[in-house]
């Protein structure tokens, strides 16, 4: 069944990204020229996604005002002449069809995910964490789109961390089945070194069925007392097939300092005006 849907968890409060998260929901962070948050969007729209459903709270109703038109910004610009700047804005607000939905309480991810389970309706669907940017060439959810059509599976985006790492993440058991296949057969979340199973990680992409709603209707809370997506996909994994694709691409964690700076640098590398900036303080000639 083709997949249409694509929901955003992006309802973090951003305890990592403090103070600047305070107000700013940290999805909204520029990234260059443009917000985390669009990038994120624009991933799922190259891959093909009609309808995106992004789970936000109460503290972010500024990221339905960026996916609006902006009628007196638009007015101004075009009394300017800046036609180009009024297609822009446009292009943004039209990009693809999008629902929010809040998350009332911040009861974890697989909570949130639940959450879109009347809007998502009974066919298999993408996710798309909101603070995880991907550098890629094919869009890394069309990466994850094409091997669960094409190995009639759930899928889940994964790369090896290194093991001092994986405690931040998920650790998955798998079995190698082609290429960047993988077979899964369970997973852990947040895992102490001696419940690591690998060091697969899924870094913030997925393609689910809708089986996943009700497993995650039922599951009691986990890592951090909250409702954990990899304890619904530890359950998925044994009851329907599911493979881990090590994906082609770059992953930022622009939910921490360290990640989100990176992501700038990255970004920014590839900036027409921006990239002569790096170029000359990385010289030594910052000209200000
Ligand atoms: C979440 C998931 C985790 C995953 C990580 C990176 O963790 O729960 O399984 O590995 O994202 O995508 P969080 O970053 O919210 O702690």
């Amino acid at each position: 069944m083709k997949i249409r849907k694509a929901v955003i968890p992006a309802a973090g409060l951003g305890s990592r990204m403090l103070p600047a998260a305070k107000t700013v929901p940290k999805e909204m962070f520029p990234v260059a020229d443009r917000p985390v948050l669009h990038y994120i969007v624009q991933e799922a729209v190259d891959a093909g996604i009609e309808e995106i459903i992004i789970l936000t709270n109460r503290c972010k109703t500024v990221m339905h005002d960026y996916f609006d038109y902006t009628p007196e910004l638009e007015e101004k610009l075009r009394a300017a002449g800046k036609h180009a700047e009024v297609a822009e804005l446009r292009a943004i607000a039209d990009m693809a069809d999008i629902t929010f939905v809040r998350q009332k309480q911040t009861l974890g991810l697989g909570h949130a995910v639940w959450c879109t389970r009347r809007i998502v309706g009974n066919e298999p669907f993408a996710v798309l964490l909101g603070d995880d940017l991907m550098r890629s060439k094919t869009p890394v959810i069309g990466q994850l789109i094409s091997a669960s059509e094409g190995f009639g599976a759930a899928a889940v985006g994964v790369q090896a961390v290194p093991r001092s790492e994986i405690g931040k993440y998920c650790s998955l058991d798998v079995t190698h089945r082609e290429g960047n296949v993988y077979d899964v057969h369970g997973m852990v979340e947040k895992p102490r070194p001696e419940q690591i199973l690998s060091n697969f990680a899924i870094l913030g992409r997925y393609v689910l069925t809708p089986r996943i709603f009700e497993i995650l209707e039922n599951l009691p809370a986990g890592h951090g007392g909250e409702i954990q997506l990899t304890d619904g996909l530890n359950a998925l994994c044994r009851e329907e097939p599911m493979v881990a694709v090590d994906f082609e691409g770059e992953r930022h964690d622009t939910g921490s300092l360290e990640g989100y700076f990176r992501a700038m640098l990255h970004f920014s590398a590839e900036h027409p005006r921006l990239a002569p900036v790096l170029a000359e303080f990385l010289a030594g000639r910052d000209k200000k």
